[in-house]
C-alpha cells in the first residue's frame, strides 16, 4: 500500500542533488564546502520534496528549447508543453472583459474624466463601471489590502457559492489566496502536528500535496484510484488504509479528494460523494476537497460536477459536524488565468478558534497579490444577461469549453489507438492517464539507464517529438504499472498534427524495444 509514496521518497531524495546541479554552475559548486548554506546542512524537508510536474522532464525540455533557439538541429521545430495544465502558455486566448477590467484597474489614469470619450471608444461601459467599483474598494492594485483578502471580492465569493450550491456561505469563512496551491500548503501546515498526522492522498495524486507533505514532515496515507472503475475510490481500499495507517500509530486528520481529477480526470458520482462524506463523518476525518477543476466538466448530462459542500448540506443534520475545507482557482476552468495566482478557500464546520489562527498565519504573509484577487472577483461575477460584454463572454467561454471537450476526446482515442496502451477518457479536468504496457527491454534499458520505466519513455519522447509529458511514477501509481500525464491544451488546428506525432512515436519506440 505505501510502495507507491515510499518509491516516490527514496527517488526524491536521488533527484534532489541532481536537481540542485541543474541550477547552479561548476564554480558556485566548487566553493559551496566554505558556506554556511550548503546541500548537506540546509533543511532536508526542503530536499525530500518532489515534484514531478517541474522535475527532469521539465528541465530537459528547457533546455531542448534553447537549443532551438540556438538553431541546433532538432527533430521536430516547437517543444509543446503538455506537462503542466497551463492553457495560456498554448496559446488559450484570456477572457476578453477580464483583462479590459484588469488593464483599466492597473492604469487608472484611463479612468480619469477627461479620457472617457476616448476610452468608451475602447472599452465597454460595463467594464469601466467594474473597474471602478474595484478600485473604490481596493483604491490601488499597489497597496495591501486585508490578509483575508479584499472584504467586497470575499462578499462576491460567498454570493457565487450560494448561487452554485443553494447553500448560505459565510465571507468571514472564506480566505483569497495565491492560487489553489497556497490555500492548501495553509491549511496543511495548519492540520499537521507532528510527524505522526496523517494526511490521505489519492494515488496517482498531484504532487502538490506529497511535496507539501514533505515539507509540513506529515506522513501520506495513500489509497489508490480505481483505473479499471473510471478511477473512482473504493471505499474499501480507503477504510483500510486508514486502518493500516492507525495501527501503525499515525494521527489520520484529513483526507485529501481532488474532483475533478488531476492526474485521472475522473468527476465523482453523487453518490461517491456521499460515501466519502459519511467516511470522513465515521471516521473523524477533515475533508479537503480541491475543486479547482469545477468547470471542467465533459460530460456533464451523465457525470455533471457536485460541490462537496452541497452534498453535505444535502446530508442534513447527522452530518453538521464534518469539517471541510474546499478549494478554487483562477488558473483552470475557461479563466485559465495561472500566472496571475488567484484562488480562494472555504470553510465549513471548522473550529472559530483554528479560523482565528489561520488568519493569523496568512497575517505574516500580509496579503494575497491583489491582480490575483481581481481575477477571483470576475470569475466569481462575470457579466451577466443583459449587461454590454455578456454575449462576448458567453461566446468566448462557450468556445474555449467545446474546444477542450472536443481535445479531451480526440487525445483518449489517440492513446487508446496505440499498441499496448488503455487510456479513460477525461470527463473533468485537463489530462489523460493513459496506462501503458512497456516491453521488457524497454524496462531493461531503464533500468540501465538509472530510471524508471515510465520516465523512459517520456524522456525518449521528448527527444523525438518535443512533446514534453510527465511520467506516471511523478503522481504514484499502482506497483508494476506505467503510465504517463498529457494535458489536452496543445491549439486545436495543430492538434491532430500533436497527435500524430505521439501515434509515431509510441509505434518507434515499440519497434526499437520489441521483446
Ligand atoms: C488539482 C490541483 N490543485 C491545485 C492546483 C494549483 O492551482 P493554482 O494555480 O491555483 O495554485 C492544480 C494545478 O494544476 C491542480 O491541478
Amino acid at each position: 500500500m505505501l510502495n507507491a509514496i515510499a518509491l516516490a521518497t527514496k527517488s526524491s531524495l536521488r533527484a534532489s542533488p541532481h536537481h540542485a546541479k541543474a541550477f547552479f554552475s561548476s564554480s558556485t559548486r566548487s566553493l559551496a564546502r566554505n558556506k554556511v548554506l550548503t546541500i548537506e546542512s540546509m533543511n532536508d524537508a526542503v530536499k525530500n520534496v518532489e515534484y514531478a510536474v517541474r522535475g527532469e522532464l521539465a528541465l530537459k525540455a528547457e533546455s531542448l528549447r534553447v537549443d532551438l533557439a540556438q538553431k541546433k538541429p532538432l527533430p521536430f521545430k516547437r517543444v509543446i508543453g503538455c506537462n503542466i495544465g497551463n492553457p495560456q502558455q498554448l496559446y488559450q486566448k484570456p477572457i476578453t472583459f477580464f483583462r479590459q477590467v484588469v488593464s483599466l484597474c492597473e492604469n487608472p489614469d484611463l479612468l480619469v474624466p477627461k479620457n472617457r470619450e476616448a476610452l468608451l471608444k475602447l472599452y465597454p461601459m460595463d467594464a469601466i463601471l467594474r473597474a471602478e467599483m474595484l478600485l473604490r474598494d481596493v483604491i490601488s492594485v499597489g497597496a495591501y489590502s486585508h490578509s483575508k483578502g479584499v472584504p467586497s471580492i470575499r462578499r462576491n465569493v460567498a454570493k457565487f457559492i450560494e448561487k452554485r450550491d443553494g447553500v448560505p456561505a459565510n465571507p468571514e469563512h472564506i480566505f483569497l489566496t495565491q492560487g489553489a496551491s497556497s490555500g492548501v500548503q495553509t491549511i496543511l501546515q495548519v492540520i499537521t502536528k507532528n510527524h505522526h498526522t496523517g494526511i490521505m492522498i489519492p494515488i496517482p495524486q498531484y504532487p502538490l500535496y506529497s511535496a507539501t507533505l514533505s515539507l509540513f514532515d506529515a506522513t501520506p496515507v495513500p489509497y489508490y484510484l480505481d483505473e479499471s472503475h473510471q478511477w473512482a475510490l473504493n471505499m474499501d481500499d480507503m477504510e483500510a488504509s486508514v486502518k493500516e495507517a492507525r495501527s501503525k500509530g499515525t494521527d489520520v486528520r484529513a483526507l485529501c479528494i481532488i474532483n475533478p481529477g488531476n492526474p485521472t480526470g475522473q468527476c465523482l458520482s453523487e453518490e461517491n460523494i456521499r460515501q466519502v462524506i459519511d467516511f470522513c463523518h465515521r471516521e473523524r476525518i477533515i475533508l479537503l476537497a480541491d475543486e479547482v477543476y469545477q468547470t471542467n466538466i465533459y460530460q456533464p448530462d451523465r457525470k455533471p460536477f457536485h460541490s462537496f459542500k452541497k452534498i453535505l448540506h444535502q446530508m442534513g443534520e447527522e452530518y453538521k459536524d464534518v469539517e471541510l475545507v474546499s478549494f478554487h482557482s483562477i488558473s483552470k476552468g475557461m479563466v485559465g488565468e495561472c500566472g496571475r495566482r488567484g484562488g480562494y478557500f472555504e470553510m465549513v464546520g471548522i473550529d472559530e478558534d483554528v479560523i482565528d489562527q489561520i488568519y493569523k498565519l496568512v497575517s505574516a504573509n500580509l496579503c494575497p497579490n491583489v491582480q490575483g484577487q481581481i481575477l477571483v472577483d470576475l470569475m466569481a461575477n462575470p457579466p451577466q444577461e443583459g449587461d454590454e460584454s455578456y454575449p462576448q463572454y458567453q461566446e468566448e467561454v462557450g468556445a474555449i469549453y467545446e474546444s477542450l471537450k472536443r481535445r479531451a476526446v480526440k487525445l483518449a482515442t489517440c492513446f487508446n489507438g496505440m499498441e499496448g496502451v488503455t487510456c479513460n477518457e477525461a470527463e473533468g479536468a485537463m489530462y489523460v492517464f493513459p496506462k501503458i504496457s512497456l516491453p521488457q527491454k524497454a524496462i531493461e534499458a531503464a533500468k540501465k539507464a538509472g530510471k524508471e520505466p515510465d520516465n523512459f519513455y517520456c524522456l525518449e519522447m521528448l527527444d523525438a517529438t518535443g512533446v514534453c509529458v510527465v511520467n506516471g511514477s511523478g503522481f504514484g501509481q499502482a506497483p508494476n504499472t506505467w503510465h504517463l500525464r498529457s494535458t489536452f491544451l496543445p491549439e486545436e488546428h495543430l492538434f491532430d498534427e500533436f497527435c500524430a506525432k505521439l501515434e509515431k512515436f509510441h509505434a518507434q519506440f515499440l519497434a526499437k524495444y520489441k521483446d
